[in-house]
């Protein structure tokens, strides 16, 4: 064991010797030193989160790992590690896009070269940057520590934009809008937005921050999904800049994307070594911000926000079915991962309760009724042991004659479902939404709309068909083992990393292809 990580020992100093070795030979190229300075912040945060990980456990900052038979205890927020490592890289890196005139001044006139010539806007711009990307991981690991109600967490990376967009407004301001082609008659060719782009870049970082923490809870997965957006955002810039002369308008704005987002690469590889199936480490709601906040700022200051947005396809269609929950239409559990079947070691759709009464009205009833249900007895144990089981397939069909049979011999439900004493079997029409107070009539249509669209499963009471019980949680990991089936969590992780990756291949075909059918210039 000793060898290997004497070997393991040498191979990272050779690393960094290489990663050093580049960075001064290259030091008038920006870029190449930027992806030195990656792999050195990516060995320094691979090496320094096992180093770590006992004095946050011990700092009281660690989470039970919830889809492992053995619930172990592993230390949370490693974002953190991540998130120092990629500012002060950053940091360092800060002198070498302006080598250009620090090496002139020695040559030139120092006075004009340093104070009329120099890009203050540019410097200003990464300052910013890193200013509103370090507040979000400060507030991220406040929301680790403290757990942040979300009404007070939503607003906040708008606050911490704010530095990002007054440069913005400085340095070019543009708040206009390039109206697509069918549109053009009636909106003419540009529209200028104003203050409501302002509006509409704040929404893009909370967006950004938000979606990745709430497409999240398994080994892996929020980091995987970060590495594929970044992956795709550096390959876009990456396109640009082989496409177009360095005079180009949107080469600089590409290059100082790609300046962000190698670093990111870097410490998010090392961290998902540490964090994939069966995870080491968790890395809290401060990797989350962190990435996310990242991301908002590539796609602000580099001016390709729709773009971005395309990135994130999984992210936007998450959150819409989120909504329900996230504005409590629907109860929203404080957990909404996928549950772990302990006996079969694979990840299943996670329920909500919607109505607990009716729920163990309904399991008193089968349970008196078993010749009714004998197909689907045993899924029902599994539920009533864990309440999260498979669906009894009969409650999703209508009530046939034997179950309206069956209605004749039922308990009375309980006066807390139907709001007041009621007849012995609950009629179809009687039934209202509103009277279940956890389910308003807008939660009650929506779950009508996404059990059509097949994005959840409702249970119904089983005696008329009409009272929903509990739904699958509304999230993209349980839509996805919903269709495919219960799976491992490393496989799930991996096929949420294929659908972003699907996505990305898709936004690259819209941003480069379909474009040119409702845009003149690629902009
Ligand atoms: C968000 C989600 C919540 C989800 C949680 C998981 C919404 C509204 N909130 O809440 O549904 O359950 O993220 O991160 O969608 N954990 C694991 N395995 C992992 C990662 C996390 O078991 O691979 C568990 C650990 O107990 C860890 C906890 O999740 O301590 C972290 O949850 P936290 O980030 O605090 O949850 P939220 O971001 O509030
Ligand atoms: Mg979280």
């Amino acid at each position: 064991m000793s060898h290997i990580s004497a070997l393991t020992a040498w191979l990272i100093l050779a690393a960094e010797v290489g990663a050093v070795f580049i960075i001064l030979t290259t030091a008038h190229d920006p870029l190449t030193v930027n992806v030195g300075f990656s792999v050195l912040a990516g060995i320094t945060t691979w090496s320094a989160i096992p180093a770590l990980s006992a004095i946050f456990i011990k700092a009281g900052l660690k989470g039970m790992d919830l889809s492992k038979k053995s619930k172990q205890i592993l230390p949370e927020s490693m974002g953190m590690v991540a998130g120092l490592i990629y500012l002060v890289t950053m940091f360092v890196f800060i002198p070498f896009p302006f080598m250009r005139w620090f090496t002139a001044s020695r040559d030139g006139d120092p006075q004009e070269l340093t104070q009329l010539t120099f890009p203050n806007l540019k410097l200003a711009e990464i300052l910013s940057a890193l200013l509103s990307i370090q507040s979000m991981v400060f507030l991220g690991f406040a929301d680790d520590v403290l757990d942040i109600r979300w009404r007070f967490k939503m607003p906040l990376p708008a606050i911490a934009s704010i530095p990002l967009l007054m440069v913005y407004w400085v340095n070019s301001g543009v708040t206009y809008i390039v109206v697509p082609i069918p549109l053009r008659p009636i909106l003419g060719q540009l529209i200028n937005l104003g203050a409501l782009y302002y509006v509409y870049m704040a929404l893009v970082a909370i967006f950004c921050t938000h979606s990745i923490n709430i497409m999240a809870g398994i080994n892996g997965v929020e980091v995987g999904q970060s590495l594929v957006i970044a992956c795709s955002i550096a390959f876009n810039d990456m396109l640009f800049l082989h496409s177009s002369t360095s005079n180009a308008p949107a080469f600089e704005t590409h290059l100082f994307s790609l300046y962000f987002i190698m670093p990111f690469i870097g410490v998010s590889v090392a961290l998902l070594i540490h964090n994939w199936y069966p995870s080491k480490v968790f890395i809290g709601d401060t990797y989350c911000y962190f990435a996310g906040m990242t991301f908002a700022v590539v796609g602000i200051l580099a001016h390709y926000s729709k773009t971005l947005l395309l990135f994130f396809l999984p992210q936007i269609f998450n959150f819409l079915l989120s909504s329900p929950q996230l504005f409590r239409l629907v109860p929203c559990p404080r957990h909404r991962v996928p549950r772990y079947n302990r006996g079969t070691n694979l990840m299943e759709p996670s329920r909500v309760v919607l109505d607990q009464d009716g729920l163990d009205e309904d399991m008193a009833w089968r349970s008196a009724h078993p010749a009714l249900h004998s197909n689907d007895h045993g899924k029902q144990m599994q539920h009533r042991n864990g309440m999260h089981g498979r669906l009894a397939s009969s409650a999703l069909l209508p009530p046939t004659s034997t179950d309206a049979a069956a209605d004749a011999s039922l308990t009375p439900p309980s006066p807390s479902f139907l709001g007041r004493p009621s007849s012995p079997t609950p009629s179809k029409s009687r039934y209202t939404p509103m009277l279940n107070p956890h389910l308003t009539r807008p939660g009650w249509y929506c779950i009508k709309i996404l059990e059509t669209l097949g994005l959840t499963e409702v249970r119904y009471d089983s005696r008329t068909g009409q009272r929903p019980l509990e739904i699958t949680n509304l999230t993209i990991l349980n839509v996805i083992l919903l269709k495919a089936g219960p799976l491992s969590e490393r496989n799930l992780t991996i096929s949420v990393m294929l659908v972003q990756l699907v996505c990305s291949l898709l936004a690259f075909f819209i941003r480069y292809r379909l474009v040119t059918f409702v845009y003149d210039v690629v902009s």
